[in-house]
């Protein structure tokens, strides 16, 4: 594929994105969810396909879809069909990101009819961990993948994002503060840090998703490995 005659930088590569939140079912009309909109991960998925990648998209249950048609979207609502999703595009991927805002919890029953109110004044649920995506299929990575994550954080964003990326396997952490103002969920901009795999910080000032999704895909450009390398 060329543009202007100049090769597309990720012509040839496949490209796996998890975008969106996921919702954990309590009964058949209620479930545990979060804020997310999706909007940075499919935006960093048309960013991808816009560089010449094959791109998959596991998206959880959103409203908004990828702008280019080439994006391959697979519809997923909870953690673990999310997983599963991912699992299957993961090895054969060159470059994977994963943006998803996954449920950490899940319900640990999930009641097949409605729940009733009951006669006390309280309810506690028993929720169980849910499979971390990231971490799980990190794990098998290889040098030949680029392999970027997110952290989405209200205190020691650097701390955290920092653990996130050393042991989740990361070349690169996107750092999302929920402290400021035009960034986060449902929001059309973002401020964000970018660290790399020495821990190097690349502070973004306040953009579009669309500018930082750019941003993080010329990243992922840099890093890849040289074909035949
Ligand atoms: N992630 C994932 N699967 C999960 C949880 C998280 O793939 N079950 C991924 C997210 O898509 C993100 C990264 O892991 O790229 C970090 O997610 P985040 O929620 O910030 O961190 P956690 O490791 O879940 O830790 P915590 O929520 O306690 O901060
Ligand atoms: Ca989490």
């Amino acid at each position: 594929q060329a543009v202007n005659g100049a090769t597309l930088p990720l012509a040839g590569k496949k490209a796996l994105v998890t975008a969106g939140p996921t919702q954990e079912p309590l009964d058949p009309v209620r479930y545990i969810s979060n804020h997310s909109s999706g909007k940075m991960g499919i935006a960093i998925a048309d960013a991808l396909a816009a560089a010449g990648a094959d791109v998959t998209l596991v998206l959880g249950p959103t409203g908004l879809s990828a702008a280019n048609p080439a994006v391959k979207t697979i519809r997923v609502v909870t953690a673990e069909e999310m997983f599963n999703g991912s699992e299957v595009h993961f090895a054969q991927s060159e470059v994977i990101v994963m943006a998803a805002a996954v449920a950490d919890y899940r319900p640990k029953h999930v009641a097949d009819i409605k729940m009733k109110k009951g006669e006390g004044d309280a309810l506690t649920l028993e929720l169980e961990k849910t499979k971390d995506i990231l971490r799980t299929l990190g794990a098998t990575r290889t040098d030949k993948q680029v392999l970027v994550g997110f952290s989405l954080e209200t205190n020691n964003e650097k701390e955290y994002a920092l653990k996130k990326l050393r042991e989740k396997h990361l070349d690169l952490v996107v750092m999302n503060s929920l402290n400021d103002k035009g960034a986060g969920f449902n929001h059309d901009t973002n401020k964000v840090t970018l660290f790399n795999k020495n821990g190097d910080a690349r502070e973004l000032p306040l953009k579009s998703k669309l500018e930082v999704a750019q941003d993080i895909v010329n990243s992922i450009v840099e890093m890849l490995p040289a074909n035949g390398a």
